[in-house]
């Protein structure tokens, strides 16, 4: 091996040589939220957040209606030097007790993911410690456990801007897709409904608030995949269906809420439609073990979707685990989570680890159905 890749390697290999309790720095700039964390784990498997700060790009993408690439990766790099640095002094920590830094490294926006990787990579390098490349996807899926206890194995329905996806999480590492969207993404078809009307960025909590005044029923929208023996999801067609419906009506803020309320109903009925069908896969692998079952992501905000997937669960014997919402958006406190997990496993990555915009989870299954975003690079989640 040349000296040259010698040198990239992360410097800890031995697993002897491994901290009891790591401090890992946590990184997170995949899509609009420019995000540090610093988190410890103990030796019971139980972590302490020392510090979680979150800066939104909200008002740089808000005059667009939907989080524009360039933007969002010129915004991580002015603000990724000074969002670690506060992570740091909010957690009372100094670079040198940090026993590695993770970040992520995909799937996401690629500009703004080299740029935290990049951040990572070079505090990495100047402190000679490991360096943790971490799927974004991973950090959701390991998310409940920020909130307290969460056991392996449980049922995931990530819903955000940028996936939605039905997952049977076994372990670290260890995960198989269910089902994925095929187009959209829930929060896509939120931001867009509200692009729409007019509504604002980001558009889910406007068409939440809109539609409270509306009545579900006004308007026949589509459900799509409702009855296919799969837990896929698709949800471009509601989209153009609601543009249609809001080109067809008068435009009064009585026929937007009844437009909002008519969208957040199919999408309740699309994800708890999906979910039951997943439920029943999900039943068959795990045969008479627990169900458990948790919800991520943005739209998990939603009190309706909320709702309706207490109820679902209660219909199907899944206990639910939804995490309070500072920990189902994005955030950097996941990444150093699923970061602090590889360290105490000895994974590390070399410090010329690529980021990647595509990265499913769960590669056999996005091979042998890649639902979402297959092209010539692959499947993206
Ligand atoms: O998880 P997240 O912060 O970022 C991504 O990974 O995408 O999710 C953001 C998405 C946006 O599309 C936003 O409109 C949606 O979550 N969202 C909601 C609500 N709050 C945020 N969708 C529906 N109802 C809400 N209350
Ligand atoms: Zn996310």
């Amino acid at each position: 091996m040349s000296m040259a890749l010698t040198a990239l390697k992360s410097p800890v290999q031995n697993k002897a040589s491994l901290i009891l309790e790591p401090l890992i720095l946590g990184i997170e700039s995949s899509c609009d939220e420019t995000a540090a964390s610093v988190l410890k784990r103990y030796k019971d498997g139980s972590v302490e957040i020392l510090s979680s700060i979150i800066a939104s790009q909200d008002k740089e993408h808000a005059p667009f209606g939907g989080v524009v690439p360039e933007i969002a990766a010129r915004a991580h790099m002015q603000k990724l030097d000074h969002i670690i640095d506060r992570a740091m002094r909010q957690a009372k920590a100094d670079y040198k007790d940090l026993s590695a830094i993770s970040a992520t490294a995909g799937p996401g926006l690629i500009g703004g993911v080299i740029a935290g990787l990049l951040s990572a990579k070079g505090l990495a390098m100047s402190l000679d410690i490991p360096l943790i490349a971490v799927n974004h996807l991973e950090g959701h899926a390991l998310s409940p456990r920020l909130a307290g206890a969460c056991e392996f194995p449980y049922l995931l329905l990530l819903i955000s801007g940028g996936h939605t996806q039905l997952l049977s999480v076994k372990g670290l590492g260890d995960y198989q897709r269910l089902g994925s969207t095929v187009d959209d993404a829930a929060g896509e078809a939120f931001d867009k409904t509200a692009k729409v009307m007019g509504l604002g960025f980001p558009g889910g909590p406007n068409v939440e608030r809109t539609a409270k005044k509306g009545d579900p029923n006004a308007i026949s929208l589509p459900r799509p995949f409702k009855g296919k023996d799969h837990a896929d999801f698709s949800f471009a067609g509601l989209k153009t269906a609601v543009a249609r419906a809001y080109d067809a009506s008068d435009a009064t803020p009585k026929a937007k809420a009844d437009i909002c309320a008519s969208f957040q109903q199919a999408v309740c009925d699309v994800l708890t439609e999906r979910t039951t069908k997943a439920m029943q896969m999900y039943r068959r692998e795990v045969g008479n073990g627990p169900q458990r079952f948790v919800v991520a992501g943005g739209v998990a905000a939603n009190s309706q979707i909320r709702a309706a997937l207490d109820a679902l669960c209660d219909e199907n014997n899944f206990s639910l685990l939804a995490p309070p919402l500072k920990f189902c958006t994005d955030n950097a406190a996941m990444i150093a989570l699923a970061g602090a997990e590889h360290y105490v496993r000895g994974n590390f990555d070399n410090y010329d680890v690529k980021a990647r915009p595509r990265w499913p989870l769960d590669s056999v299954s996005a091979k042998n159905n890649p639902a979402s975003g297959f092209g010539k690079r692959g499947p993206k989640s």
